[in-house]
């Protein structure tokens, strides 16, 4: 975790967060992570009219993660991630939000959360994912 640098991922959040389109709740939220091959990702939060439609800041983040990849390569795996608030506080992703990091999470990958640096397998046990559907075909 020391090779981390967590102040830049958190400027990087920020700095996201600051692109977010929140008409509806005002509730700005921007997320970044760290690539295995030392890339940082981020994304914000994009609303809709239709409410339910709303794409979280970790949805943009993992848009871009897949547009970052070399053609045929597939997306990056993820080492480290952070996500702040419009206060620029640290704010933990939804469970939608979890599923999504833990598709595209290198194995130990860390999370800095609300109650301290945690790994993918604590913020998401037993998580349903890709072993899944090759172990059980
Ligand atoms: N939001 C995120 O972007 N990520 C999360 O993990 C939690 C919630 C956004 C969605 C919506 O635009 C706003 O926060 C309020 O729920």
């Amino acid at each position: 975790m020391s090779e981390i640098n967590w102040d830049a991922l958190r400027a990087a959040a920020n700095s996201a967060m600051q692109k977010a389109y929140v008409p509806y709740s005002k509730f700005p939220v921007g997320a970044a992570a760290l690539t295995e091959d030392g890339r940082v990702v981020s994304g914000c939060n994009v609303e809709n009219a239709s409410y339910g439609l709303t794409l979280c800041a970790e949805c943009s983040l993992v848009s871009a993660l897949a547009m970052g990849a070399a053609d045929g390569a597939g997306p990056a795996k993820l080492v480290a991630f952070t996500c702040v608030d419009g206060h620029g506080n640290i704010l933990m992703p939804c469970g939608r939000c979890r599923q999504l990091l833990f598709e595209h999470s290198a194995k130990g990958m860390i999370l800095e959360t609300v109650s301290g640096f945690k790994t993918i397998d604590e913020v998401i046990p037993d998580a349903f994912g890709p072993r899944d559907l090759e172990e059980r075909a």
